[in-house]
């Protein structure tokens, strides 16, 4: 494939790259803030400026972004298959539209999301916190990943579906199921694997939306089956089976990674451990700072409308776009020396780790919500904190968009 002149050849393809991007985006800030990847043709926009304008432009840059060619799309047009045949198959709702249909999912689970709501849901996920923290506090080391950091959000999402605590293993068995395809190449057995798994979430779901419409109860789905108001027409199954979808593979990889990359950051900077331990009133600039730093959502496609020009490169129609949120959060010319993790830093307002514009995170509440709960618990119950055993290199699974991690040791005093 053809590139245009970038440059930087440092390859994004790289796993260490996608792992640790940071000198590569530093390289691209500086020489090429739009730049084609040669082995897959996918433009990366790097530049904060232009990743904004790109974000508040849907007209330009589409959020219905056509599958891929070759075997990826074959094995899409099989998933969807086997889900048409025995559930229901993928309609595009919320993130994969553009405003004016958009606007009328988004006005939905706004509804959803609502501060309040979130409010009223605090001490419930600081004392899931504490619980978790309990299982492990006294022998003094945990493997982070699988004792906290999946299972806080995983405890949220699953109470929040109608399930009970005992079913997280099941469900995080589905959220894995539908993130995989999103995630990397998968073989037809693979494919056929994670579509009867998500099969099996959507039988679930399905009868309790049935439940939920009758009885309506405190919970999510209650809401999504309610959400629409007088007039207005309620979503049909298939919508809903996808907004779970997307609220499940939005909500889920994203918190975890959040959780485990704050974790990371105090470790590597124990100055900053020390400052926020001894002024807990700073947690929520932490927050914000560990999501500009590590951005847990590195970034997410577009699809040009037209010929566009980004910082003099000419991108052409029906290209395929990434935003790069996590490096627009390390543009030099937004923050003042970006590689620096600095909790006290005044101008980190204008991240981007939960995008902007229409489809700015409808989540963001609740995330730092969890995010707030959970350190102030993990920093109130002990003295400090490192890792008992040094992370794998590179630290994480390959992705092109998100970070994940996979295990992560630590020790408490
Ligand atoms: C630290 C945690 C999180 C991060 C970093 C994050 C990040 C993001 C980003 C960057 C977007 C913008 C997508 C775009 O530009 O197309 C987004 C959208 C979205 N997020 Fe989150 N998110 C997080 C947590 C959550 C949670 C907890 C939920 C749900 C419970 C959620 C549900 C969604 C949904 C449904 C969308 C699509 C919204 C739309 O297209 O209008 N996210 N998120």
């Amino acid at each position: 494939m053809e590139s245009h002149k970038c440059p930087v050849t440092t390859s994004f393809m790289d796993h260490k790259v996608q792992s640790e991007p940071w000198e590569f985006i530093a390289d691209l800030h500086e020489r090429c803030p739009v730049h084609q990847v040669p082995e897959t043709g996918i433009w990366l926009i790097v530049d904060h400026e232009a990743s904004k304008e790109a974000l508040l432009s849907p007209e330009i840059f589409s959020n219905q972004v056509r599958a891929a060619s070759g075997h990826q799309a074959e094995m899409h047009k099989l998933h969807q298959q086997i889900l048409s045949e025995e559930g229901w198959g993928h309609v595009m709702t919320l993130q994969r539209t553009d405003p004016p249909v958009h606007t009328r999912y988004r006005k939905l689970v706004n509804r959803v999301f609502t501060p309040r709501r979130v409010a009223e849901m605090a001490p419930n996920i600081d004392e899931i916190a504490n619980d978790l923290i309990d299982g492990f506090i006294d022998s003094g080391e945990c493997e982070f990943m699988s004792e906290f950091a999946l299972l806080l959000p995983g405890t949220i999402i699953t109470e929040q579906l109608g399930l009970d605590r005992s079913q997280i293993s099941t469900f995080k068995k589905w959220a894995d199921a539908m993130l995989a395809p999103a995630m990397r190449l998968l073989t037809e057995e693979e494919v056929r694997e994670v579509a009867h798994s998500e099969l099996e979430a959507q039988k679930h779901f399905d009868e309790i939306f049935e439940k939920r419409r009758k009885n309506p109860e405190e919970d999510l789905m209650s809401a999504l089956v309610h959400s629409h108001q007088e007039g207005e027409e309620p979503l049909t199954n298939a919508e809903l089976q996808n907004l779970m979808h997307q609220l499940i593979t939005g909500g889920f990889e994203t918190t975890t990674s959040a959780l485990a990359h704050g974790v990371w950051l105090l470790i590597e900077y124990p100055d900053q451990q020390k400052l926020l331990r001894s002024n807990p009133e700073l947690i929520e600039k932490f927050v914000e700072e560990a999501l500009r730093f590590w951005s847990p959502v590195q970034g997410l496609a577009r699809m040009t409308t037209q010929d566009t020009e980004v910082c003099g490169t000419t991108i052409p129609e029906g290209s395929v776009v990434s935003v790069r949120y996590g490096a627009a959060n390390r543009d030099p010319k937004e923050f003042e020396n970006p590689e620096v993790f600095d909790i006290n830093r005044e101008d980190n307002g204008s991240h981007l780790a939960f995008g902007l514009g229409a489809h700015f995170c409808p989540g963001a509440s609740l995330a730092r919500q969890q995010l707030k709960s959970a350190f102030t618990a993990l920093l109130e119950r002990t003295e400090w904190f490192e890792f008992a055993k040094p992370l794998p290199d590179p630290a994480h699974e390959p992705s092109f968009f998100l970070l994940p991690i996979e295990e992560m040791h630590l020790k408490f005093t």
